[in-house]
């Protein structure tokens, strides 16, 4: 347990309000980060969230077809919203009614938050659509599952994955917006989706694993190291920096919290954190964690591989599933190019998380419009149709 979890009032989870609580609460994360229990669970971990990926491919319950009937209801509620003129950002639970659907969402949110973690959607005829349509019925389906939250620096609720042509390496750019191999990681909220608008010409697989299965493969084998991963690391912010904080937080890789083991994992960013000159160079010890971390995670026995379809919508849960796309070839054709759209979702139900999250998420409220997210200075949120 945290004993610093009690006492801390509910303002400094506001992002709203960081201006008025952000020098106590600088302080306070310092001394989260001295006296919070870094202590791993004393055992490896039972239940869905442990799953293989031989066992999961051999399944197929994790992939669900839309059925014609429910294909309409998408349709008719997208076309309400249309003849209104209300916009993909206004897009609310209420207006984008599903009588029937709204239930089988509920209970995928369930499943993410309680089971296995994660789950694909198919059949969504994106041939039959515009962008603009298309981008209605995805950010229908996302309210019912969580309230979207932004995914950069430009208040993005509607994110584009797309090659704008960036290179990897470079500290201002976000891996989504090139070709490259993104290796195994998690994102900045409790769900992260995407919906496949254009696949590449070759590449740009997804794979996904459990981290709750990594933790426990490490626990058996190297519990030295697993032990290691539990104590904070800094990640690089890549320049999209809250109010008052430094270009990088610190977070452990693995968190045991109020029973649940919670992954916050981008290796790129934690070893280009090692430009800020405040910031140690990672020991021995440490970068064979992540080494064996990395090695867990690629291994065939753990992970799952999928392909994604025109149409295809993948909902992640973070906290115990990672994730990873290959390099990709894409296709000349400006108009045929691999084409994806994202969303991040804060949804109800979800899990405690402790103290040493806020300055990543922001708010520690479950399901609160601010849990997780990229929140910066003078952001106005939008839900642009393009990728820019
Ligand atoms: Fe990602």
């Amino acid at each position: 347990m945290c004993p610093l979890s009690i006492g801390v009032g509910p303002p400094v989870f506001q992002l709203r309000e960081i201006s008025l609580y952000l020098p106590e609460r600088r302080i306070e994360m310092s001394a989260v980060l001295k006296h919070h229990d870094f202590s791993m669970p004393n055992g490896p971990i039972a239940g869905p969230s442990a799953w293989y990926g031989p066992d999961m491919a051999v399944k197929e319950d994790w992939s669900r077809l839309f059925s014609d009937e429910e294909l309409a209801e998408l349709d008719t509620a997208m076309r309400n919203i249309s003849a209104k003129g209300i916009g993909v950002i206004d897009i609310t639970r209420e207006n984008f009614s599903l009588p029937k659907l709204g239930s089988v969402f509920a209970g995928i949110r369930h499943e993410l938050l309680q089971g296995r973690g994660f789950m694909l959607l198919r059949g969504i005829p994106v041939e039959r659509y515009s962008l603009e349509e298309s981008a209605m019925i995805y950010y229908g389906i996302g309210v019912h599952l969580g309230h979207p939250v932004p995914q950069n620096a430009k208040g993005h609720v509607l994110g584009h994955v797309k090659d704008l042509g960036y290179h990897p390496d470079d500290t201002k750019v976000r891996i989504y917006q090139t070709t490259a191999r993104q290796t195994f990681h998690t994102d900045g909220c409790d769900f992260v989706s995407l919906f496949c608008l254009k696949p590449a010409k070759s590449g740009g697989l997804s794979s996904i694993v459990s981290s709750v299965t990594i933790f426990n493969e490490m626990y058996k084998r190297r519990p030295d190291l697993a032990s290691t991963l539990f104590h904070p690391l800094a990640v690089d912010r890549r320049g999209e920096v809250p109010e008052g904080y430094k270009g990088y937080f610190e977070m452990p890789p693995f968190t045991w919290f109020e029973g649940r083991l919670s992954t916050y994992y981008v290796r790129r960013y934690i070893q280009s954190a090692e430009r800020f000159d405040d910031v140690p160079s990672l020991s021995g010890e440490t970068l064979e964690a992540l080494d064996f971390f990395d090695e867990l995670a690629n291994d065939a026995e753990l992970r799952l591989d999928m392909e994604f379809k025109p149409g295809d919508i993948q909902v992640l849960h973070n906290h115990q599933i990672l994730h990873d796309r290959t390099a990709f070839e894409d296709w000349p054709e400006p108009e045929r190019k691999r084409h994806l759209l994202r969303l991040w979702l804060s949804p109800e139900g979800a899990r405690p998380l402790p103290e040493h999250f806020i300055p990543r998420y922001n708010s520690l409220v479950s399901g609160d419009r601010d849990r997780g997210g990229i929140h910066t200075p003078g952001q106005i949120l939008n839900a642009p149709l393009e990728a820019v």
